[in-house]
């Protein structure tokens, strides 16, 4: 028998998106957040930079606007975009009401604004260089405190329940989700009025990414799976600069150190971004990328350095005191000279495709923050418009909800039947998998691709699809299973997405058309019933 969990609304994931939806909906109704691990861990917490809003009097809407678009490569939707950035200023207004500490200087104490590529105004608000820290710290402490925000930690959402993977006729909406109870081992029933699906993004598709390991695309899986389009998939952002050190795994070291004036530099000294864009080392993030990797390949070598131990050291520790004490940590004192960096998978673009409200192609089913494709991004994020959309999306999300008081049926769901399926013996299959596609996307579906590259990666996709598939049909779930059967279905919609677009653009960039087309449009998947799928719906219904 499946515990069966009631509560309005369900949200999966307590990034800045859910928890910003949380805390919005919590007054009028039972809210409850799904993590799947501890409540805070999730790319939210590690954000540095900061959150860009038109918030200096010098600044406008429209320039931000146009910095957007621009660093969209055209691709972004223009009335997404206008609505975000004119709800830039009130977002950041909301977080200081819920008492996020961003830093201020000088004399007047005002916010301080930081510059970061891609933005022709100082518009970023921040908390040093661990902003995500202070975001999360401060939303998780209120929800907390809510009496109707319940959290459920170490649940990994395994798949939505529709209406029409009940069999029910009508129009499709969801009414609840599995979840896999990490530490009863139980897949538990959650049942909801509504959905929000604030899962964040899939960078872990990638073998070098600077995600944290929730990462892995689930929510736009489970939202495929449920019958929603999903936008953009091709276009997977590579961060310039992470720490290059064995030991540090993935560590992102900040735009904003390129935006108070560091530099990029080969490793004979030489600055060399001045060649590839006029903007130099603020470029938007698609060219310095595409920059470095360039240089990378053709001197043969591991990473390129960033050096900003021109300034002041202790401008730098003040700026930059989490970077500047980690880097250390790993013998690399960026006060006194340039540290070693390599671009990593960082953000995905696409998503789960919503309207203005956040939601959905299924009814009550929403999906904000990373998870979706708002077109706010187009071809390329601008660097700190992903927090801001999270805020800024979340908030419209709740007042829809607000505002929609009509009464919604329930219905009966049936227990999770584990009844048929037993404990794997070969757990191998599942890291070996793990490994290769990985791998496989970081070589060719990476920075630079081809034709030739897509295929290849597309046969083995196809191959892991089926594997996966057939492992999940026999076997008990665990969350790395859960994990990589997601990571699948987004490696294999990146794939697809990839291969529809012919020329390049912005983050999608081939060798076989290296041009960028006149006219372009955002690459829009519709989930249709393949082979792969419909062993997907025999598996759901056999459990259902
Ligand atoms: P996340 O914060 O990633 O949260 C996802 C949540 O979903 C987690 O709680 C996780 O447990 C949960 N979850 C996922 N799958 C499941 C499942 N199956 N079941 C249950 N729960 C699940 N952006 C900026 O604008 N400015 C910055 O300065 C900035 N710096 C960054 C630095 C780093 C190192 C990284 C990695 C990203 C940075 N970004 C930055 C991007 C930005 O942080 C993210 O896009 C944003 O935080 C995403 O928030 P989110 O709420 O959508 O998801
Ligand atoms: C950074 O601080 O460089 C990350 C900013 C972002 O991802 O927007």
């Amino acid at each position: 028998m499946s515990q069966h969990i009631h509560h309005d609304i369900v949200i999966i994931g307590a990034g800045a998106a859910g928890l910003t939806l949380a805390l919005e909906l919590a007054n009028e109704h039972n809210v409850a957040i799904l993590t799947k691990g501890d409540i805070a861990e999730g790319s939210t917490l590690y954000a540095q930079g900061g959150v860009a809003a038109v918030l200096s009097e010098k600044d406008t809407v429209d320039s931000h606007v146009q910095d957007t678009i621009v660093a969209g490569a055209e691709l972004g939707d223009q009335e997404a975009i206008r609505f975000t950035v004119e709800h830039s200023k009130e977002s950041i207004d909301w977080l200081i009401d819920q008492g996020v500490p961003f830093t201020r200087y000088g004399d007047d104490d005002s916010y301080h604004l930081t510059k970061e590529g891609g933005h022709s105004h100082r518009r970023i608000i921040h908390a040093a260089d661990a902003t995500g820290l202070a975001i999360s710290e401060t939303l998780v402490k209120n929800a907390l405190a809510h009496e109707n925000i319940h959290f459920y930690p170490d649940r990994v959402a395994v798949d939505l329940i529709t209406t029409q993977k009940l069999g029910l006729s009508g129009e499709n909406r969801v009414i609840g989700l599995y979840a896999l109870n990490q530490s009863s081992e139980e897949v538990e029933v959650f049942h909801a009025q509504r959905v929000a699906l604030a899962t964040g993004g899939s960078s872990k598709v990638y073998l070098y990414t600077s995600n944290p390991d929730t990462a892995s695309g689930d929510g736009i899986a489970m939202a495929w799976r449920a019958g929603c389009r999903v936008g953009n998939m091709e276009f997977n952002q590579f961060h310039p600069t992470c720490l290059y050190d064995a030991k540090a795994k993935t560590f992102l070291i900040s735009e904003a150190v390129r935006g108070e004036g560091g530099r990029l530099l080969l490793p004979d000294g030489t600055r060399f971004m001045f060649n590839f864009d006029e903007r130099g080392e603020l470029a938007p993030r698609d060219i310095v990328a595409r920059a470095i990797d360039h240089e990378m390949k053709r001197l043969g070598v591991k990473h390129v350095l960033l050096d900003i131990s021109h300034k002041d050291p202790e401008f730098i520790k003040e700026h930059f005191p989490t970077i500047y004490k980690r880097c250390l940590s790993f013998g690399h004192d960026m006060t006194k000279g340039p540290i070693p960096v390599v671009p990593a998978a960082h953000y995905t673009c696409g998503g789960v495709v919503v309207d203005q409200f956040g939601a959905t192609d299924v009814k009550d089913l929403y999906a904000i923050g990373e998870t979706s494709y708002t077109g706010l991004h187009g071809a390329n994020r601008l660097a700190s418009n992903s927090l801001l959309e999270c805020i800024v999306y979340a908030r419209s999300a709740a007042q829809q909800i607000l505002s929609d008081n009509a009464l919604r049926d329930s219905y009966q769901i049936p227990d999770w039947d584990a009844s048929k399926v037993t404990n794997s013996d070969e757990d191998v299959v599942i890291t070996h998998n793990w490994h290769e596609l990985r791998r496989f996307m970081w070589d060719y579906v990476g920075i630079v691709r081809t034709n030739k590259r897509l295929l290849r990666a597309k046969h083995r996709v196809d191959l892991l699809l089926s594997e996966i598939d057939e492992f999940y049909s026999n076997y008990r779930v665990t969350a790395d299973l859960l994990e990589l059967r997601n990571l699948a279905v987004v490696a294999d919609l990146i794939i697809q997405s990839a291969m529809a677009r012919k020329e390049s653009r912005g983050l999608h960039f081939t060798l076989d058309y290296p041009e960028k087309l006149k006219q372009s449009e955002p690459t829009i998947l519709k989930p249709r019933i393949r082979s792969s799928e419909l062993a997907n719906q025999a598996a759901f219904e056999r459990k259902a």
